[in-house]
């Protein structure tokens, strides 16, 4: 399943009938339409059980990171929405549309959040990291020289961003490029195509590992990355 496809979110728009929905008031004869109502954006499922990480994240973590942190980005987005130009809008329409948008921030961070953790999740799967083989091999020899070499720029990456934020694997113009955001910044606004995520952000390892990101970093790199997905994502 491709990003694109997984992203897309299901939005089914629940189309009154303002016939049926109108109510005539009776002061003033005046007529209240009942418009289309969009419906909420929802919590996609995880790809695998909450225990299913375990023990480089733990299912503690999983457990607070999807059903807590992950969910109120949702919860936050759905009541942002309603009654705006973004009402019935993607998500991926939403972020590229209030990127850098100053008064619009808030629409903006909860609506990159909930794609970037659902592009986490997928990023990551059990017995998953290490080498990629086949035509991913070929395409991180090309860029980074050698594996070892990604797997060192990756962590960097990961380790050195200030505070909360992303490090990506990521194809620009065809080439395969690592970078680094902050808070719920996501290279696609930049015209990068995103290939893999590591959420640095310390709520993603704090319960494990707590300050020692760097351990967390290498073990994620190691055991989970999931480089069927980066492949389907280069495939668009
Ligand atoms: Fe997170």
């Amino acid at each position: 399943m491709s990003s694109e496809q997984f992203m897309k979110t299901r939005r089914n728009f629940v189309k009154l009938s303002a016939v049926a929905a109108s109510a005539s008031l009776l002061s003033g004869g005046l007529t209240v339409f009942a418009r289309g109502v969009a419906a909420p954006i929802t919590l996609p499922p995880l790809p695998y059980a909450e225990s299913a990480l375990a023990p480089v994240i733990s299912a503690n973590t999983l457990s607070f990171h999807y059903g807590k942190h992950h969910k109120a980005y949702v919860d936050n987005l759905n009541k942002l929405i309603p009654g705006t130009e973004y009402a019935d809008n993607s998500l991926e329409q939403i972020i590229k549309k209030t990127a850098g948008v100053a008064d619009k921030q808030a629409i903006f961070n909860n609506a990159a959040q909930i794609w970037n953790h659902t592009f986490y999740w997928n990023s990551l799967k059990p017995n998953g990291g290490g080498k990629p083989t086949g035509e991913m091999a070929k395409k991180i020899d090309a860029a980074f020289t050698s594996y070892d070499n990604f797997k060192k720029e990756l962590s960097a990456a990961a380790t050195s961003q200030f505070g909360s934020g992303w490090a990506w694997l990521v194809a620009e113009k065809g080439a395969l490029k690592i970078v680094k955001t902050p808070n719920a910044e996501n290279p696609m606004t930049k015209g990068q195509t995103p290939l893999l995520t590591i959420d640095v952000w310390e709520h993603a390892y704090y319960l494990d590992y707590q300050n020692r990101r760097a351990d967390h970093v290498t073990a994620v790199i190691d055991k989970l990355l999931n480089w069927d997905f980066a492949m389907k994502n280069m495939a668009g």
